[in-house]
């Protein structure tokens, strides 16, 4: 993934619990590298040992540390630093959503050799919808939960998610109920 991924993991432990514990984290995931430049491609590999390492030495679980990356993401990545982008997704959380399956197409212009996630969106009433998930890559469930809710902090909303059914059940995707 571009590096970009994991300079928002090192900002949200710096922000959150100080430099000395993201120096304690990168030592304890063996990752090569103590620099990251965003717009350089790096191994997945990297950006999952550097999660599994927070969880270890934050003594948080892997899917909580996953749920914070998803929030930071939204709210201080994507929100602060490239507010005008994500002004383009819509002007309500609804918008957003209705949107969001073509976001990444735009976030391509950036960073053109991403491997984007798709989404599909399926409305059920007002304030509820179906968000599915499609990834080439395996283990990020929760950090899309964590952005679900990062979503509805970024709008002022209180929103109650859950996953209905996903790869967990052999699905090649996961589905997320989402509710505000
Ligand atoms: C301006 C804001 C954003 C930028 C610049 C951005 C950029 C990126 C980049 C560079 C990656 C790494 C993928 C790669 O290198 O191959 C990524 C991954 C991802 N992004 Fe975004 N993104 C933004 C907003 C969002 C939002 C709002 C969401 C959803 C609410 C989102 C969901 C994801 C997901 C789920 C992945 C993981 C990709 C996968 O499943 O393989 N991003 N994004």
């Amino acid at each position: 993934m571009y590096g970009i991924v994991n300079k928002a993991i090192e900002g949200l432990v710096t922000t959150n619990f100080g430099e000395e514990k993201w120096e304690t984290i990168l030592e304890e995931s063996g990752v090569d590298h103590d620099v990251f430049s965003g717009n350089e491609i790096y191994d997945d590999k990297i950006t999952f040992d550097l999660a599994i390492a927070a969880s270890k030495v934050l003594d948080m679980s892997l899917s909580d540390v996953l749920i914070a990356f998803g929030k930071y993401w939204v709210l201080i990545t994507a929100k602060k630093h490239y507010g005008s982008l994500m002004d383009t997704g819509g002007q309500t959380l609804r918008e957003f959503f209705t949107n969001l399956p073509n976001f990444h197409s735009r976030v391509m212009l950036l960073y053109p050799n991403i491997k984007p996630p798709e989404f599909d969106i399926e409305d059920i009433s007002e304030n509820e919808l179906k968000l599915k998930y499609f990834s080439r890559r395996e283990g990020l469930t929760d950090f899309v939960h964590g952005l679900i809710l990062g979503l509805g902090e970024a709008f002022d909303i209180t929103v109650e998610t859950h996953l209905i059914q996903g790869r967990k059940d052999g699905l090649p995707y996961d589905e997320f109920l989402v509710k505000w």
